[in-house]
C-alpha cells in the first residue's frame, strides 16, 4: 500500500507501529519549503523541510526540525544565518532535488546572496530570512527557532503535501 492511499481505522492504533503513526500524521497538510544556508567552508547546504511552522508575530519567529542524522546537522547548529523558502506548486522538482542525498543539489540553480551570504533560490512563493536564535533537543530531531530579520513573497500557488504526495490547491482556491 502507498502512503498515497486513504487509511481508515475503525479504532485506536498502536503507538508501536511507527508505519501507521507516520500513516496518521501524513494527514496532516503542509507546505513544502527548502531550508538553505552557508557551511563553514562557504559551500551551499539546503535540504526539503515540511516540518516549518509560524511561532510568534511579536517577536517573529519560526520553527522547522532537523533529523539527528542529517548529513547537515553539525553545518545547521553553526550557521549564523538560515533561510526558508515556501515552494510554489511547479517546484516540485526542486522539492525532490532537495531530498535527494548524494546529489549536488544547487548544480543549475540561479541564487542571490541573502542576510550572511545565505543562498536565496528564485521563484518561490515566499522567503524567510532568520538569525539561528535557539535549538531544543526533541527526541530524534532537534527543533531550530528562527528569527525573521527579513522576507518575500509573490502571488504564486502554493506546493501542497498530504499522505507522502505532492499536490496543488484546486482550481476553485
Ligand atoms: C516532503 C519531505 C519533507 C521533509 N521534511 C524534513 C524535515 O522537516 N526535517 C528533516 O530533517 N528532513 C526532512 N526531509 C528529509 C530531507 O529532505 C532529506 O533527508 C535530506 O534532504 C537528505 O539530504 P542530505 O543527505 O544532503 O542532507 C523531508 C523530505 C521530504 C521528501
Amino acid at each position: 500500500m502507498s502512503l498515497c492511499d486513504a487509511v481508515d481505522h475503525d479504532g485506536p492504533t498502536t503507538i508501536s507501529d511507527p508505519r501507521a503513526l507516520r500513516n496518521a500524521l501524513g494527514n496532516f497538510a503542509t507546505g513544502i519549503t527548502i531550508v538553505t544556508a552557508r557551511n563553514a567552508d562557504g559551500s551551499a547546504i539546503g535540504l526539503t523541510v515540511n516540518s516549518f511552522n509560524s511561532v510568534s508575530l511579536e517577536p517573529p519567529l519560526i520553527v522547522w526540525s532537523l533529523s539527528q542524522t542529517s548529513s547537515r546537522f553539525d553545518a545547521f547548529q553553526r550557521a549564523a544565518h538560515y533561510a526558508v523558502h515556501v515552494l510554489a506548486s511547479d517546484q516540485i522538482e526542486l522539492a525532490q532535488r532537495f531530498a535527494t542525498s548524494g546529489v549536488d543539489k544547487f548544480l543549475g540553480l540561479r541564487t542571490s546572496s541573502g542576510l550572511g551570504g545565505v543562498p536565496l533560490l528564485e521563484n518561490c512563493c515566499a522567503w524567510f530570512e532568520c538569525r539561528n536564535e535557539s535549538r531544543l533537543e526533541a527526541g530524534d530531531h532537534r527543533l531550530f527557532i528562527g528569527a525573521v530579520e527579513r522576507f518575500a513573497t509573490a502571488q504564486r500557488k502554493p506546493l501542497i503535501y498530504h499522505g507522502g504526495c505532492y499536490r496543488e490547491l484546486g482550481a476553485q482556491d
